[in-house]
């Protein structure tokens, strides 16, 4: 049987896990994060805190912030200040490698953040692309409507077998949050639109086909449900390992140590939908 440190006959790398950080803003008491930002955030992230003209929206942005910075400083070696992220156009964020490597492993290191209502996730993965997003089902149904419009028909189908209430509204966000981090894993945002690609899901959970948009394939990609706290839901989607079946590594609480993640299966790559 393939382990996560099996190395693959060809020689490769073993598959390296994929890792997922929960933390809830409350794990960061609000005068501790305001500290750790002041000496963390760069010119880019402080503007922008400065900008929100609710102190919980800051809040929960120094928090996320705070995270990526520590998360990016355990796994790549660069102390949390002196990490360079940059964006690309359409401004997803990577952390810039140093000419001479990482100083924790030289290989390409990947992540992706998702902040929303007093939760934040953060995705980690090397030599591969991942997307998260994380969303409440108690935030209310605001812009529920609007959303589904946007899903393809056999998702607006599957939508509206559910009864209404809590059953409907959760097949609307596992949707959301899968479609959300695939098209952060590519780093399209919405931008992407939401019914060029379809996903068929299992109950309670689980992605039985996908159907990526024009110049994808299935087969490429995992992607893994969680809901680590009762009624939030994560998704996340990862560019396919296709070294070995890997592991992801759940992390629950901010990072203050290395501490002892929670160990699974990662799903299998997905089945291509008709
Ligand atoms: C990415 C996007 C879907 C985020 O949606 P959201 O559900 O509101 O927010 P989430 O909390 O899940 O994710 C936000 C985080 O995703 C990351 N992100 C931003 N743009 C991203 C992109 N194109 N791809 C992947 N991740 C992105 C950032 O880390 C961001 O947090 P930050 O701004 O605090 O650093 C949305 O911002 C988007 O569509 N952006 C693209 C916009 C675009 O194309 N602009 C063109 C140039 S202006």
């Amino acid at each position: 049987m393939t382990t996560p440190t099996d190395h693959p006959a060809d020689g490769a790398p073993p598959p390296e896990p994929v890792k997922l950080w929960f933390c809830p803003n409350d794990d960061l008491p609000p005068d501790l994060a305001a500290l750790l930002a002041r000496h963390w955030l760069d010119e880019h992230e402080r503007r922008t805190a400065e900008r929100f003209l609710f102190e919980r929206d800051r809040r929960q942005y120094l928090v996320a912030h705070a995270l990526v910075r520590r998360v990016l400083a355990l796994e790549s070696g660069v102390p949390e200040a002196e990490a360079v992220i940059w964006r690309s156009a359409r401004g997803r964020p990577f952390l810039r490698k140093p000419v001479d490597g990482l100083p924790r492993g030289s290989r390409e290191l990947d992540f992706n953040l998702s902040h929303a209502h007093g939760y934040n996730v953060l995705g980690l993965v090397r030599r591969h692309r991942i997307g998260v997003d994380v969303e409440r089902l108690d935030r209310g149904r605001q812009g529920f409507d609007a959303i589904v419009r946007t899903f393809a028909d056999a998702e607006r189908y599957w939508i509206a077998q559910a009864p209404p209430g809590r059953p409907r509204d959760r097949r609307v966000l596992r949707l959301w949050t899968l479609k959300e981090a695939y098209s952060k894993a590519r780093g399209l945002g919405l931008v992407l639109p939401f019914d060029s690609f379809a996903f068929e899901l299992a109950e309670p959970s689980g992605v039985l086909g996908f159907r990526p948009p024009p110049g994808d394939v299935a087969h490429r990609w995992r992607f893994l449900e969680l809901e680590p706290v009762p009624e939030v839901l994560v998704a996340a989607a990862v560019r396919a390992d296709t070294a070995g079946p890997p592991v992801f590594q759940f992390h629950h609480g901010f990072p203050w140590s290395r501490g002892a993640p929670r160990l699974c299966p990662l799903p299998e790559p997905a089945r291509p939908l008709a």
